[in-house]
This record gives structure tokens, C-alpha cells and sequence, in this order.
């Protein structure tokens, strides 16, 4: 682990003092923040041949065992996206996939006959590059679903990829009625290679800063989990119970104790010459594929959705017979309840949402920002009180107080928990430009104490709602893809499989519904997404 390298000695590259220098002047010029100087200290011996080609060169990861090492391999060998013949060129941009040339094909039904419910569907799609001609590898990234628009009826399908330019898009069927297939192209195989390497090259693209006080003086420095290495000295706020780190550069004459906030500080755009035609909206980036004649193969292995939508309400498979509960309902059901939520934005709409529907409900005002809480509600009458409070750092909102930088694993060992306990947790979104590891790590860390909490109070409900889909612009893209979001979708299921933990499935809930994608998905889906909460109950 590179948790323990001091990071201010392992620099000894051209390369990486230009980059930081170029970085410091980007800072300077554009945010007009002041940060701690590069020292003009004798120049240190330069080894040319090393340069940074890793993330690992520059981000520091929290400590983890031999087993949870074992198992982030595992982790990080079952959702390796494939491996592609490279493109290096900018001319080899009409070699790359393009949906107006893909189609997909309807595979008539196995043993012939009508379509019946719970039957499964199959769908073989072959893409094509700018030229029409058929792809002859795999990568790319591929939405499925399906529809009826009349019906309110929606679900998602789930994609196989071949690997040689074919894949398999898998449906159960569960209305009744017409029901309409949608293939999306994502990004195109070459523009996963270009996310991927901006992760590898460029982890501290989001970057943050604090602002230190002391005296007369204020200074910001930049802060990060993965920073450029330099001979300035480094404060450490590597969090002492669940071995987080963090990092600011140490700003001169001020004491590392005198910080005061945290704030993301902008985001440094790294694409090479042309790569931005590989995100191109309408064109290659999030475009319906069209559909085609027949063809023959054969997908194994049943699936199953973990719900769909019927007249715009969701369905869960499994259980349950009341899909929607009526705000009376609701505070029926949360009766006695607290209800805990810790994440990002997307949970705090829950929070927003119950703070809105509850009939007996009035949030109490903390003074505290809205997106960093904490934030609470609560109803005298039920006895119901609801809080929402933010993940810790990596987090890209805007000054959070020092005080407000609270790692979800250290707020839930002071949970008592308990039958009346409900916590909730939505993490995700704001760890999409760092290394996989570090989100594996963070989930694990809470994970940790999630065990912990219903060991000690078995009886506590806790769920996570998952990612989600969203629009996405050339800079969502480079700081937030859905790409991003579904290898880290796959992880946070890979870390809670087996605890009791519930999941709120919110990549196929935004996936299934005929609402945009949105990073906040639209109010019928957050309604959709509570009724599950009730029914989790
Ligand atoms: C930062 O502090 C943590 C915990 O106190 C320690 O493990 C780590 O080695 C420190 N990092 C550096 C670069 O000194
Ligand atoms: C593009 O594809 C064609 C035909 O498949 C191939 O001959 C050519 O070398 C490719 N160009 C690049 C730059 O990869
Ligand atoms: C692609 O792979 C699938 C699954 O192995 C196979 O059924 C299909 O024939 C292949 N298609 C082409 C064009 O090679
Ligand atoms: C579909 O229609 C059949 C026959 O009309 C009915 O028995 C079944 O309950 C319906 N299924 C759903 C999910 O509506
Ligand atoms: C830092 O403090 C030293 C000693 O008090 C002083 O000489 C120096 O000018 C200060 N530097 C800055 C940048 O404030
Ligand atoms: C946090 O930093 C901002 C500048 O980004 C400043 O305006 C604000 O007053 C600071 N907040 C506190 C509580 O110090």
C-alpha cells in the first residue's frame, strides 16, 4: 500500500516538476487563490526515465488487510473492462464505434410461439465504426431497456458483450401489452480507453483546496487524496479511526491545525488533441441504436430485474404486494423512527423528499449548508426524526466546514441502532476521477462498521441506494461518466453482498423509467425510490 511512502520524497522526475509547476500557475491564473509556492530549493537530482504513468505514483490509499486485499483483487479482476486493439491516432477516429450504423436484432422466441410473460427476450446487437463496418472487438458501453410508454410500464435489460464486436442485450418479459426495446450507446470501447487513462494519468484532475487561518493571515492550499509529489511539506489529516487519507500542501508560517474549510476547487481538463470528438452528444456519446433483421445467439443463464415500473410506479420483484404508500401511509410506517442518511446529494434528495411529503414534518434549522448538512427534520407528533449529513472527503461541494468532514464509518459507530434505527447510505458519485481502489477502500471502511452496528443491533435497517444514471456533457463525462458510475456500481454491490445490507437498486429504477437521465433523477423516481424504503420496512 502506498499508504505509508512519504509522499514529498518520490519526485525525482522532469516530468512530474512540470506538471506540478503548470498545475500551481493554473491555480494562480484561473481561481485566483494563493497556494503554497514551489520552493526554489537547489534543484534535485533528475532520474528522466521515471515519469508518472500510475495512479498509484500519486494518490495514497487507506491501509487494508490481507484479506480485503484478496478480495479488492477479486473486485478489481471481475469488473476489468476488456482490452482493446489501441488507438493512437487521431485519424483512427472513423475506426471507432458509431451508433447510426449499429442495429440490433429481436432473436425469435426459444420453442417458437407468442410471448408470454416471464419469458425472456434476447437481443443481439453488432456495432460499426464510422465507416459501417462491423466492429470486431468489444468495450463498448451499452445501456438496455424496456418500455411502454402508454402503460407506464419499464425495465431494464441487461447487456453481455462478446468481445468480438457482438453483444447480447437480455430482457425478462413482465407486462402485459406492447412492450419496446431501447439499446443506447454509452461512449464507444475508445472512449472507455480515454476515461480509463484520464483515472490513471490524471487522479487529481478534480482538485481541492482549504482555507487556513491564522492571525491576519488566510491562505488556501491545495488538498487532495492523490497530489502531485513536491518538496513543499504536507499537512496529514489522515483520519485516525478508519485510516482515510487525506492530504493539503502545508501553507507557509501557518500550522496545519489553522484549517479552516474544504472546497472543491475546479476540475483541470487533460483530453489529447481530438479525444473530445470520442464524447460528442447526439453522435457517439448516449444515442439510441437502430433495430435490424434476425439473427442467431444463444445467451445463458436466467436473469432477473430487480423490479420494473407498471403505470409509473415500481415494482420490486420479490415479496411484497403494496408498491405505493400515500404520505398518511408513510408516517404510519416511519412511526417512532430515526432515520439516518449519509452520502451525497442523490441521498439527500431522499432527505429532501420525506422533508417535503410528511405531513407532520418541520425540519429544524442547524444553520448549516444545505448540500453538506447536517441537516434535520423532524415530527413531534410520530416521533419521527430524519437526518441527512455528507460523506467525508473526496467530496467536491463548497465550504464545508472542517468540523462538517465526517467519514460515514466513524458516524456509525455512534449509532446505538435498533429496531426503530433506519440508515441510509448513497455514496458515490463524488469518487468517480480517483482510483477504483480508493472507493473499494472507502466501502470497506464502512462497511466494517456496518458488520459492527448490526452485530450490536441486529435489528437496525440499513440501506444503500446504489448509482445512478445521468446526462452526460463532455465535462460530466471527464469527472463523472456513467461509465465511472457503473464500475463502481459493481463494486459497491461486490463489498455489501452478504452483510444484510438492503439495496435500493437506483441504477435500474433511473435506467427502467422514461424520465432523462439526470445526476438528481426527477421527482417520480426519488417518489419511487421512497416507496421502496417503505417497503423495506
Ligand atoms: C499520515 O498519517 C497516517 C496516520 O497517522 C500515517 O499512517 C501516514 O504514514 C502519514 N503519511 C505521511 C505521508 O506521513
Ligand atoms: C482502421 O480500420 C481499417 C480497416 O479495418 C484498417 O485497415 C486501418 O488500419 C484502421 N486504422 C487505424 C488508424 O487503426
Ligand atoms: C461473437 O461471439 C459470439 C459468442 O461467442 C458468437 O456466438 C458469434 O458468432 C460471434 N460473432 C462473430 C461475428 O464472430
Ligand atoms: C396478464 O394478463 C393475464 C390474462 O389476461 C392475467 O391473468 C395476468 O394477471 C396479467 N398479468 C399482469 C402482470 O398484469
Ligand atoms: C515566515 O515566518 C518567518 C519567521 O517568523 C518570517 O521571517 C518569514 O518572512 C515568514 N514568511 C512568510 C511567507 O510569511
Ligand atoms: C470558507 O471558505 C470560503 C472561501 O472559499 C469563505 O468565504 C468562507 O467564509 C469560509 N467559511 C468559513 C466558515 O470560514
Amino acid at each position: 500500500s502506498q499508504g505509508n511512502d512519504p509522499v514529498i520524497v518520490s519526485f525525482y522526475s522532469c516530468h512530474v516538476l512540470l506538471c506540478f509547476s503548470l498545475k500551481v500557475l493554473h491555480l494562480w491564473h484561473t481561481q485566483l487563490v494563493t497556494v503554497y509556492q514551489f520552493q526554489n530549493k537547489p534543484k534535485p537530482t533528475v532520474n528522466i526515465s521515471r515519469s508518472v504513468t500510475s495512479n498509484h505514483d500519486l494518490c495514497s490509499f487507506r491501509s487494508i488487510s490481507p484479506e480485503e486485499a484478496l478480495e479488492e483483487e477479486f473486485i478489481l479482476k471481475s469488473i476489468a473492462w476488456p482490452k482493446y486493439p489501441s488507438i493512437t491516432k487521431l485519424s483512427s477516429l472513423p475506426n471507432t464505434s458509431h451508433p447510426a450504423c449499429g442495429d440490433f436484432t429481436i432473436l425469435p422466441r426459444r420453442g417458437g410461439g407468442s410471448w408470454h410473460i416471464g419469458d425472456q427476450l434476447e437481443v443481439l446487437i453488432q456495432m460499426h465504426d464510422y465507416h459501417c463496418r462491423p466492429k470486431n472487438y468489444g468495450g463498448d458501453v451499452l445501456l438496455a431497456s424496456l418500455h411502454n410508454r402508454a402503460l407506464g410500464a419499464g425495465a431494464a435489460g441487461k447487456v453481455v458483450d462478446h468481445l468480438n464486436g457482438t453483444y447480447s442485450a437480455v430482457f425478462t418479459l413482465l407486462w402485459n401489452g406492447s412492450a419496446t426495446i431501447e439499446v443506447t450507446l454509452v461512449h464507444s470501447s475508445e472512449a472507455v480507453e480515454v476515461l480509463s487513462r484520464q483515472t490513471s494519468e490524471h487522479p487529481d484532475r478534480v482538485y481541492f483546496k482549504s482555507l487556513f487561518w491564522s492571525g491576519s493571515k488566510t491562505l488556501f492550499a491545495n488538498c487532495n487524496v492523490c497530489l502531485r509529489p513536491s518538496m513543499a511539506p504536507l499537512c496529514n489529516y489522515t483520519d485516525i479511526h478508519t485510516g482515510e487519507p487525506w492530504y493539503c500542501y502545508k501553507p507557509k508560517n501557518v500550522s496545519c491545525d489553522a484549517r479552516i474549510n474544504h472546497s472543491m476547487a475546479g476540475f483541470i481538463k487533460n483530453l489529447r488533441p481530438n479525444e473530445g470528438n470520442l464524447f460528442a452528444s447526439g453522435v457517439n456519446m448516449k444515442v439510441p441504436i437502430r433495430t435490424s433483421g434476425p439473427s442467431d445467439v444463444l445467451v445463458s443463464g436466467r436473469w432477473r430485474p430487480s423490479g420494473f415500473y407498471y403505470k409509473g410506479v415500481w415494482r420490486s420483484l420479490g415479496g411484497t404486494e403494496v408498491w405505493e404508500f400515500n404520505p398518511k401511509q408513510m408516517t404510519q410506517c416511519l412511526k417512532g423512527k430515526q432515520v439516518h442518511m449519509y452520502g451525497d446529494s442523490t441521498i439527500r434528495q431522499w432527505f429532501e423528499y420525506l422533508n417535503e411529503v410528511l405531513p407532520n414534518i418541520k425540519q429544524f434549522d442547524l444553520h448549516t449548508l444545505k448540500q453538506t448538512g447536517p441537516l434535520m427534520a423532524l415530527d413531534y407528533t410520530n416521533n419521527i426524526m430524519v437526518t441527512f449529513r455528507c460523506h467525508g472527503p473526496p467530496i467536491r461541494f463548497g465550504n464545508v466546514p472542517i468540523g462538517g468532514l465526517r467519514y460515514i464509518a466513524n458516524e456509525l459507530e455512534r449509532v446505538i441502532g435498533g429496531p426503530d434505527t433506519v440508515i441510509v447510505l448513497g455514496i458515490w458519485s463524488h469518487f468517480s476521477t480517483f482510483p477504483m481502489e480508493v472507493y473499494i477502500r472507502r466501502l470497506m471502511s464502512i462497511r466494517i462498521a456496518v458488520v459492527k452496528l448490526l452485530a450490536r443491533a441486529p435489528q437496525t435497517l440499513v440501506i444503500v441506494r446504489t448509482a445512478n444514471l445521468k446526462a452526460l456533457t463532455l465535462y460530466e463525462t471527464l469527472t463523472n461518466s456513467d461509465w465511472y458510475s457503473m464500475q463502481r456500481d459493481k463494486a459497491l454491490r461486490a463489498v455489501f453482498k452478504g452483510t444484510g445490507v438492503r439495496l435500493v437498486d437506483a441504477w435500474e429504477m433511473t435506467l427502467a423509467h422514461n424520465l432523462p437521465h439526470n445526476l438528481h433523477p426527477d421527482r417520480p423516481i426519488i417518489k419511487n425510490m421512497i416507496n421502496q424504503l417503505m417497503q423495506l420496512k
